[in-house]
């Protein structure tokens, strides 16, 4: 039986590697993601935000997730990625997901402590082998191209998560994993890579929470950046804003080769390879596998 998400996490952590977390809205994604996972032999998450948990439909997606775990005897998960409503939250529990984001990252620093909590005791009375990941600083909400930085988003030293608050957070949470403000940002620049990460304070959160820290707002940040964040305590990295973009591209490269095609499944190849090509370059980088370090 293929290991579940903690013990996958325990493994990461040991190997100082990270798990590769990507976002979802259809069939050719979760494909392209699955096969490029595949094709390395590494662990992958899946995401859903709400948004896009609702468009695919929270049990699908879990259908979906399941039966390449089952069929392929593959460590394969899904989160419910940015989750902000209760019932959003019940919901995914309900459909069998693996993972809960609750993010309170909006809200005071008091309401989003006591909001978490009730999240994790809520999931755990359900079922104790569905992890929780709280999140504390507010890094931008959107998985965009974008000119400029989002409003309110944490990037000034004095916005970004501390190490105190970290602690306290997970102390009276009880979460299983961390996603802090670390300089890291939702969404990707169009002709800049995202601004460099704060890696000391990587190093001095996970030293003061000593549990899995997930690095949000991946599009964009450079492979160095990713390397030391990694090093640092980084145990899963998320990015949606690259295959987004992927799969866009090769969606309109489908659509104007194929001018006159209407059979979906002669169109999405593109996409799909498009996907896959980001996903297995990040993936190699995340589990060190890149050319560059063999
Ligand atoms: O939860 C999703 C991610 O944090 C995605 O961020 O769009 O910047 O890659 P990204
Ligand atoms: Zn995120």
């Amino acid at each position: 039986m293929a290991k579940n998400l903690r013990v996958v996490l325990k493994e990461a952590e040991a190997k100082r590697v990270a798990v590769g977390h990507f976002n979802i809205s259809d069939l050719v994604a979760l494909k392209a993601i699955f096969e490029a996972a595949r094709e390395i032999s590494v662990p992958v998450m899946i995401g859903t935000s709400e948004g896009e948990g609702d468009f695919v439909g929270r049990k699908q997606a879990a259908a979906l997730v399941r039966v390449l775990r089952e069929e392929f005897d593959y460590p394969i998960f899904l989160n419910s990625d940015h989750t902000k409503s209760f019932e959003k939250v019940k919901e995914a529990v309900a459909a069998g997901y693996d993972e809960i984001l609750f993010d309170g990252s909006k809200l005071t620093f008091e309401e989003n402590v006591k909001k978490t909590k009730e999240v994790v005791e809520y999931v755990k009375s359900v079922n104790p082998e569905i992890l929780v990941e709280g999140e504390v600083g507010y890094i931008g909400s959107a998985s965009e191209v974008r000119e400029e930085l989002p409003e309110g988003a944490a990037i000034k030293p004095e916005d970004l998560t501390t190490p105190e608050e970290a602690k306290q957070f997970v102390y009276e949470t009880g979460v299983d994993m961390l996603a802090p403000a670390v300089g890291n940002l939702h969404g990707m620049f169009a002709n800049m890579p995202d601004p460099n990460l704060d890696i000391a304070r990587i190093r001095a959160i996970k030293d003061a929470v000593k549990l899995p820290l997930v690095l949000h707002g991946g599009s964009g940040n450079t492979d160095e950046d990713f390397r030391m964040a990694i090093q640092a305590g980084v145990v899963v990295v998320h990015i949606n804003t690259e295959i987004r973009l992927a799969w866009r591209k090769g969606l309109e490269a489908g659509l104007s080769s194929n001018p006159k095609e209407v059979a979906p499944y002669k169109i999405f190849p593109l996409a799909f390879e498009g996907v896959k090509g980001v996903v297995l370059k990040r993936l190699k980088l995340f589990n060190k596998l890149d050319a560059s370090l063999v």
